[in-house]
């Protein structure tokens, strides 16, 4: 196990960057193509990976040293005890670099984006603006658009900036001029060649035909005069972007590496919330940590301090100084269950309408029901007869079926019925969705319900079968109880809490009469839904369900 050199790899043609971020410290292990440290020039921001996987004994350069090709970083010990080149990222024999570098350098003119398009426009022209070499890449996803349409650039001022895995890169202005349309989006990918945005350039005599040819064009490209954008290389290949990628939002300018904004992403923190300590303000991987450290102290701290819903967290004592204890980690469920009711309660003014339904007559009916499922193979249970009435008071109260776009102040209209089911099973609770409700039997209804649950106690409900929701019913009926408040299922804006029926004295005006009694726990979004609309939804469930044959109707 020889310890061996951490080399700056091929930079892509960039001389000297500069040390921005050390991201590993002495003693870590790394895998092979691990980030070691973060270097970036005026362009671009490199994450320079482990040449192979092992432990790093030393790092030799600090934050703000001034590095280039070739020199050395730091010091490892492959795990495996093998050698290498100790080039950071590069699987070619040390001696050969000398030869790679020349060869990207002459490679480098052929690399030269694209003639732009011209279109004349006035006294001005107007270029489509193209993507330039990305050395390499391919598909690289815009994470900022740093301009706005009518905006005045300044040549080299950034438009976009684009990330892989391994670089972040700014692609420079090729002209002063003003931005026209742009063509791109965040999250768009973006290849060389590809067509970026307008620019309304002002004839300034010098450009003495108000065309540009060919050779303009390779003065704009040209290293010398315009700035294509110098993407530093890694020498190890990319790797696909997850499907997890989200950029930042829009208009909120994040300077950071990928490797931040992966730990960002990580960690869940909002980097647009995140102070940058590096250089030129730059967010490096100590600020997320400081970042998700501080919020979580205040989600912690039990008394006074808000978290940042402004809810205080609740401390925990030491339960073992009571008895003993022991300590088992979340299921992912529990885990996803527990953030979804904490989101829900958190953020839904719930208010709870109760009703009792007179189901007497709609048992008669389900229990004659029994042979012709048996014949079926689906058993007849309250459950279809709820889905169906909750349909119908979706469509008749139509202010049910909507979700809430806070951030723009929208009412969002569902013109299908979706009802999700609440299914206990052993390692959960879990909320598959029957679709178009409405349109569906009795019968289909029961089926379906049926092999919902079954495939939700067998763990086999794919994530498309529990996606769409527009109400949910949780029915505690085969269980018992007489009410309770169930969470609204949030982005829905209602849900149905059922609990046991039972025979209970009913005045009929003359005489108490023994009647099944099915109550019903409406809970909903105060905010979307008003209290007089609750109670004629359930007003409207009971008739339903006291009647089934004006489900019908
Ligand atoms: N009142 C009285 N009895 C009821 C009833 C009610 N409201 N609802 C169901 N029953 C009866 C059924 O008729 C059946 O009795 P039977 O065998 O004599 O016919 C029995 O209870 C069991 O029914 P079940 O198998 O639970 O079927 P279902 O279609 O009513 O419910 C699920 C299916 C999936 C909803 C149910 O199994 C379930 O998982 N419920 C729990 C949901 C939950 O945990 N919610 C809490 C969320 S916080």
């Amino acid at each position: 196990m020889s310890e061996q050199e951490i080399k700056v790899p091929d930079l892509g043609g960039a001389d000297e960057v500069e040390v921005i971020e050390i991201i590993v410290s002495e003693g870590d292990s790394v895998e092979e193509e691990d980030p070691i440290l973060t270097v970036e020039s005026d362009k671009a921001s490199v994450e320079l990976p482990a040449p192979t996987a092992g432990k790093i004994t030393r790092i030799t350069v600090k934050v703000g040293d001034k590095v280039k090709e070739g020199d050395v970083i730091g010091l490892l010990v492959a795990s495996d005890g093998a050698g290498g080149s100790g080039d950071a990222g590069d699987d070619e024999p040390a001696e050969k670099d000398g030869e790679k570098a020349d060869e990207q350098s002459e490679a480098a003119p052929e690399d030269a984006p694209p003639a732009p398009k011209k279109k004349k426009s006035g006294g001005a022209r107007t270029e489509v603006v193209k993507v330039p070499s990305l050395d390499g890449f391919d598909d690289v996803p815009v994470i900022e658009i740093n301009v706005s349409e009518g905006d005045s650039v300044g040549e080299e001022d950034p438009l976009v900036t684009v990330e892989s895995d391994k670089a972040t890169m700014e692609i420079p202005s090729p002209f002063a001029g003003k931005i026209g349309k742009i063509l791109v989006k965040e999250g768009d990918k973006l290849s060389e060649g590809s067509d970026l945005l307008e620019m309304t350039i002002e004839d300034d005599g010098d450009d003495e035909e108000g065309s540009v040819d060919s050779s303009d064009s390779a003065r704009a490209e040209s290293p010398e005069s315009k700035p294509a954008p110098k993407e530093r290389k890694q020498e190890s290949a990319p790797q696909p972007q997850g499907s997890t990628y989200e950029p930042p939002s829009p208009g909120t300018k994040v300077h950071a590496g990928p490797a931040v904004r992966k730990l960002a992403r990580e960690l869940g923190a909002d980097l647009t919330r995140v102070k940058g300590s590096g250089p030129k303000g730059r967010i490096i991987k100590d600020d997320v940590h400081a970042y998700v450290k501080s919020q979580l102290q205040q989600a912690q701290q039990g008394t006074g301090v808000a978290t940042g819903s402004g809810i205080p967290g609740v401390k925990l004592p030491d339960f073992s100084q009571f008895g003993e204890v022991e300590r088992e980690g979340m299921s992912r469920m529990m885990a996803a269950t527990a953030a979804n009711m904490q989101r829900s309660w958190l953020n839904v003014p719930h208010v709870t309408q109760f009703d009792d339904a007179d189901i007497t007559e709609m048992e008669d009916f389900r229990k004659a029901q029994k042979a012709a499922g048996e014949k079926r193979g689906v058993k007849m249970t309250p459950l279809p007869f709820l889905l169906k009435a909750c349909a119908a008071a979706l469509a008749e109260l139509p202010q049910f079926n909507v979700s809430l776009d806070m951030e723009r102040k929208e009412v969002v209209r569902k013109k299908y019925i979706h009802i999700g089911i609440a299914v206990d099973t052993p390692h959960g609770l879990m909320v598959p969705v029957i679709r178009d409700v409405d349109q569906k039997g009795l019968w289909e209804l029961a089926a379906e319900s049926a092999e919902l649950a079954q495939k939700a106690r067998d763990k086999k409900l794919k994530p498309a079968e529990m996606q769409g929701a527009c109400f949910t019913i949780t029915s505690l009926g085969g269980i018992g109880g007489t009410a309770f408040t169930p969470i609204v299922n949030t982005p829905e804006v209602a849900i149905l809490g059922v609990s046991k029926a039972a025979m209970k004295p009913v005045w009929d005006g003359k005489a108490f009469q023994p009647r099944l009694m099915l109550p019903l726990s409406l809970s909903y979004d105060h905010r979307a839904v008003n209290g007089a609309d609750a109670a004629r939804f359930t007003n409207l469930l009971t008739q339903l369900l006291g009647d089934i044959r004006t489900l019908l109707l």
